[in-house]
């Protein structure tokens, strides 16, 4: 079987990308995918003053998406005497950088186009930054509309050295820089006639002989475990592919995150007995004990791959939801799906400068440094060491999406001597113990709108029902365990956090807790329903700014206008009101009885 090389092409349409890959299918005279195309091609022939217009092969991508369908990459098979190859099309303009992403991580080469009179634009610098973080180390730069610039040595040597100097910031295995006219077909898949000073190889002879396995070392191995096979209580095989190094009959392996060992007793791939297998292999291995691994866990020879629960990882956003720190997602490394929470945004890398810039929230098609936790220890390495243990994706668990791919950079170390531990006691005994369904009642609203009046009202209420409840307020609160914040943004979302915390416990104990805090940011009531979980109730109380003024119970509004109290929320801080709260009241409309009487109905059906 011919070797497979998968690579990418990034450019946008004006850098003749289209033409290029055209060129390249129309010469390996294999257009499988594209046998139609072709014919319409032929038909077209001739009618530019007999040139063809090797574009017009990937007419069939452009015209889908005239149509308004969207397509997120375009692979397209073709093959030549020496080898396979599987082309993923992408768009290169900053909107489609997440269809790029997606390509570049089924990737091994990246082919970056820039166009030979314009040079290394930013769009050249996005381009690689995003294949890099999506683990490509072979890159091939296409100088190309090298007839628009005479085919000047000059102009291919000026772009070389700033391109040099620009990959040599990145890691890479090889990189390589070819002068090119896709539209008069030099250095495509003929050597050219016009540039008698590059005696190199055309593009496709480079694809064909690029030694992709150069690293490879069948000393190692690494299999992370995908299924256990028992088809009777004779056999026990582990199942998964093979993603580093090779394996012989006889081998001693080591299971992580166990540590147990064993030797190998069987080996099987594509259904028959082998005596070795490599990497890329899928493979079923048997062994001669009886071992502690299941699906998740990894196989090694050679190599000890790290075990941890607290990562710094750089990812790529591509969820229409921004990030935010604290919310919980399912993370996939390897054959693991695991819960993961964003603890903290370190920053953003400008995408295509590569700055580091602070932020406290990520949005689409932007690169972000983070640290990740991780509800359990997993096995892992760092991404540099291998793609695909240290390459992860985080899904939402609510929409099920993708929300971003990313890579480990290294394990944090503070987390690693810490486990979560699992109590016999749940929180569904305790709540049977108490009788009660534990929530947690977050009013939000305006300082003076009314909340602690209505929670203190309310659990009175609830207290006479027999329920089992704790009120945390504001004032209160930053009286003790918050002491030490003040009313900065940053003080106001740790305030937030800790209170959301503290909640969770008293959910965990089977509390019904309410909590009466203006909390005026969106993120960080998102961050306190996602530490809570569904057990979070947000209560509006939208009582408007005018109304709260004239009531002023603390006379702080007034303190405020005079400029003697600063940051005050609803005069010069903002409060931002919940888009969707479960509940909502303005207590300008109702008496305290009656909004109370309105929250224990509406409460009703969470309480059951
Ligand atoms: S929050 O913004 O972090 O949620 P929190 O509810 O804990 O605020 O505290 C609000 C209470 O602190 C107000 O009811 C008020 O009594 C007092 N306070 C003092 N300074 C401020 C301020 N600058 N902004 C808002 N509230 C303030």
């Amino acid at each position: 079987m011919k070797e497979l090389l998968k690579f990418i092409t990034c450019g946008s349409v004006d850098d003749g990308k289209s033409t290029l890959i055209g060129h390249m299918l129309y010469d390996s005279k294999l257009l499988f995918a594209d046998q139609e195309r072709a014919l319409e091609l032929e038909s077209k022939v001739g009618s530019t003053d007999g040139a063809l217009d090797y574009s017009l092969l990937l007419d069939g991508l452009m015209a889908e998406r005239e149509q308004g369908i969207t397509i997120d990459v375009a692979y397209r098979y073709f093959t030549t005497s020496k080898r396979s190859f599987i082309v993923a099309d992408t768009p290169g303009h900053e909107e489609y950088t997440r269809n790029m992403a997606v390509g570049a991580a089924f990737a091994d080469v990246a082919v970056i186009l820039l166009d030979a009179t314009k040079g290394v634009l930013i769009q050249t610098k996005r381009h690689t930054r995003i294949c890099s973080l999506m683990g490509i180390r072979d890159f091939v730069f296409i100088v190309n509309k090298m007839d628009l610039v005479d085919y000047e040595q000059a102009r291919f040597l000026e772009i070389s050295e700033e391109l040099e100097e620009f990959i040599s910031g990145f890691p890479h295995h090889s990189f390589k820089i070819i002068p090119v006219s896709a539209t008069v077909g030099d250095n495509i898949t003929n050597a050219t006639v016009n540039m008698s000073w590059y005696q190199d190889t055309t593009l496709l002879a480079y694809l064909e002989d690029l030694d992709l396995n150069a690293e490879m070392n069948v000393e190692d191995f690494l299999l992370p475990i995908q299924r256990v096979s028992r088809p009777n209580h004779t056999f026990r095989g582990f199942q998964g592919q093979v993603e580093a190094g090779g394996l012989k009959l006889g081998d001693a392996i080591t299971v992580y995150p166990s540590g147990e060992t064993a030797l190998v007793s069987r080996l099987l791939a594509a259904g028959s007995d082998v005596t070795e297998v490599v990497k890329g292999q899928p493979v079923t291995v048997c062994l001669d004990k009886e071992i502690d691994c299941s699906r998740g866990c990894v196989m090694a020879k050679g190599i000890k791959p790290e075990v941890g629960n607290m990562f710094e990882v750089t990812m790529f956003w591509m969820d229409d939801m921004p990030l935010v720190e604290g919310k919980e997602y399912q993370m996939k490394l390897g054959t693991k799906k695991i819960p993961a929470r964003i603890v903290k945004i370190a920053y953003k890398i400008d995408v295509n400068t590569g700055e580091e810039q602070l932020a406290e929230t990520v949005t689409k098609n932007e690169i972000v440094s983070c640290s990740v936790l991780t509800t359990e220890k997993i096995v892992f390495q760092k991404f540099t060491e291998n793609k695909a243990m240290g390459g992860l994706i985080l899904i939402d668990r609510i929409t099920n999406m993708t929300s971003a791919c990313g890579v480990i950079e290294r394990a944090m170390k503070d987390f690693d001597n810490l486990t979560w531990q699992n109590v016999d006691i749940t929180k569904e005994i305790r709540e049977k113990q108490l009788g009660q369904k534990a929530l947690t009642l977050w009013f939000t609203g305006l300082s003076g709108a009314g909340k602690s009046t209505l929670a203190n009202a309310l659990e009175n209420k609830l207290a006479a029902m027999g329920k089992h409840t704790m009120l945390l307020d504001g004032d209160n609160i930053r009286m003790g365990i918050n002491r030490d914040l003040g009313f900065s943004q940053e003080d106001r979302t740790e305030n937030i956090r800790r209170i959301a915390e503290i909640a969770k416990l008293m959910n965990d104990a089977g509390l019904i807790v309410l909590t009466a805090f203006i909390s005026p940011f969106a993120k960080d009531r998102e961050i306190a329903r996602s530490i809570i979980g569904e057990d979070f109730i947000e209560i509006y109380i939208s009582t408007s700014l005018e109304k709260c003024e004239s009531r002023d119970v603390k006379g702080l509004y007034q303190k405020a206008r005079s400029g003697e109290l600063l940051e005050f929320t609803g005069v010069t801080s903002p409060y931002e009101a919940p888009e969707h709260p479960e509940i909502q009241i303005d207590t300008a409309e109702c008496s305290v009885e009656e909004a109370t009487d309105k929250l224990l109905r509406e409460l009703r059906k969470w309480m059951a």
